[in-house]
C-alpha cells in the first residue's frame, strides 16, 4: 500500500569525485514510501522526465551569502548545476556552459557583479544575461523554486531519480529482503535510506549488490541502467528513500 510520495531532504557529507576536487558533497534524498513491503509506482522512460532536486540552502556554505555562488554536479559533471543567490530569497540556477563556444563559466562574482568566461571573455550577470559578447545568448536557466525557508527545488530535465519497484523476496540463505530497483546515471552515486515512522529522520542503511550477498554497502555507482539492491526486510513496515549525491565542484 503507497501512504504517501516523494519526501525530500538534504544532508552534507564529504567526498571526492574522479579528478575533480571535490570541498564538499550533499545528499539529494527522495523517494518513496512504502507500509508493508508492497510499492507501485508508474515508471517513466529513462531521460524523459525530469526530476526535482530538493536543496538544503544551509548546506552550502557559500550560499547562505547574498552573491554567493557554487557549481555542483551529481553525474562526475556531466550535468552541472550553477546556483546564485540574488537575495536572501531568489536564487538563480543555471547551466555553467557558455553559449558563446561551450567553455564552463566561472561562478558568479559578487564584487564584479557577474559570471566570466574564461575562454574569450563573455560576461553574464547573475541571471546569466549577456553583458557583454561574444557570447549573445543568455545561459540556459533550471526551472528552481525557494520556498522562503531553507529548500531550494530545481527541476533538471532528464533526471530519472525515483524507486521503480519494492519486491518481497523470499527468505533464503540472506533472510528475508526486499529488492529495491530504480534507474541510475552514470557515474551517479544512490544510497537508502529508512525509517520506522513519518517522524523519524530517515537513516542511511547497508544493502547487498545480489539477493544473497553480504549487505555490508551504503553507496552505488550508478551505471546508466535500471539497478537493484537487496535490503532486510525484517521488519514488518518502514518507509525507503533513494538518495543521490551531489557534489561541489571546485
Ligand atoms: S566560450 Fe565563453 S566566451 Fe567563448
Amino acid at each position: 500500500m503507497i501512504v504517501s510520495t516523494e519526501p525530500q531532504t538534504c544532508e552534507l557529507k564529504c567526498s571526492k569525485i574522479g579528478r575533480r576536487q571535490c570541498l564538499k558533497n550533499f545528499l539529494l534524498v527522495t523517494g518513496t514510501l512504502i507500509a508493508e513491503v508492497i510499492f507501485t509506482r508508474s515508471a517513466s522512460a529513462i531521460g524523459s522526465s525530469s526530476g526535482v532536486l530538493r536543496i538544503h540552502v544551509s548546506s552550502l556554505a557559500a550560499l547562505v551569502p547574498v552573491g554567493g555562488s557554487v557549481l555542483v554536479t551529481y553525474d562526475a559533471g556531466a550535468t552541472q548545476l550553477l546556483i546564485n543567490r540574488s537575495s536572501a530569497g531568489n536564487f538563480y540556477v543555471l547551466n555553467p556552459t557558455c553559449t558563446h563556444a561551450g567553455c564552463t563559466v566561472g561562478l558568479y562574482v559578487a564584487a564584479n557583479r557577474g559570471i566570466s568566461c574564461h575562454c574569450h571573455g563573455s560576461f553574464f550577470d547573475i541571471s546569466g544575461q549577456v553583458l557583454n559578447g561574444p557570447a549573445n545568448r543568455p545561459l540556459a536557466a533550471y526551472q528552481s523554486s525557494f520556498d522562503g525557508d531553507d529548500t531550494l527545488s530545481v527541476t533538471v530535465p532528464g533526471l530519472e531519480f525515483y524507486i521503480e519497484s519494492v519486491q518481497l523476496e523470499s527468505p533464503t540463505a540472506a533472510g528475508r529482503r526486499l529488492k529495491i530497483s530504480f534507474p541510475t546515471h552514470a557515474f551517479a552515486s544512490y544510497s537508502i535510506q529508512r525509517t520506522a515512522n513519518l517522524t523519524d529522520a530517515p537513516q542511511t542503511i547497508n544493502f547487498a549488490t545480489t539477493a544473497t550477498g553480504v549487505a555490508n554497502q551504503t553507496t552505488l555507482l550508478g551505471t546508466g541502467e535500471p539497478m537493484s539492491v537487496w535490503v532486510d526486510a525484517s521488519a514488518s513496515t518502514g518507509f525507503f528513500t533513494l538518495s543521490l549525491q551531489l557534489y561541489e565542484v571546485s
